[in-house]
């Protein structure tokens, strides 16, 4: 679930580099100096990545296998990749599991859509209705 969240919804939806050697990617000559922007949210959203790249389908998960290398990167990569992934991870399955168990909810209006500031977040918020899950 949170994966599949953070492969639709990267919170860092794009970063940049500058390159500080001449760099050959395939045909391209990439200039010292040159200012690169990466977007996991183009990735993630990739056919030849992910089958129905759009759809929010949190069992493409639970299969063998992860996705192929910088396939799926909403922390980043290499050198510079977030030091708290861990962290991020185990708060967030703790915030959905503890929420999800006792409370459901559904979405009050139309779809939302997402804004790309310094991170992307939801347009105008989410606005929800909650119910409390019956204890069974
Ligand atoms: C869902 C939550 C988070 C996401 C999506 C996220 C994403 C990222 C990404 C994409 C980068 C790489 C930026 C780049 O390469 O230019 C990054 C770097 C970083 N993140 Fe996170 N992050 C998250 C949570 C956190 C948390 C909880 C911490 C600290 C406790 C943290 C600390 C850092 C730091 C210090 C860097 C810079 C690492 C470096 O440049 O060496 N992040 N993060």
């Amino acid at each position: 679930m949170l994966s599949e969240a953070l492969r639709l919804y990267p919170p860092i939806w794009a970063f940049g580099r500058t390159t500080v050697s001449r760099y050959e990617l395939e045909d391209q000559a990439i200039p010292v100096g040159s200012n690169l922007m990466i977007s996991p949210w183009v990735t993630h959203r990739t056919a030849g990545l992910f089958p129905e790249p759009h759809r929010f389908v949190p069992e493409r998960w639970l299969g063998e296998g992860s996705p192929a290398p910088y396939a799926f990167y909403p922390f980043g990569g290499g050198r510079r990749r977030c030091i708290g992934e861990g962290l991020a991870m185990a708060v967030g399955t703790m915030v959905l599991a503890t929420v999800a168990r006792q409370w459901s909810m559904q979405l009050a209006g139309p779809a939302v859509a997402s804004q790309a500031g310094l991170t992307l977040r939801p347009r105008g918020g989410v606005p929800v209705v909650v119910h409390r899950r019956v204890a069974g």
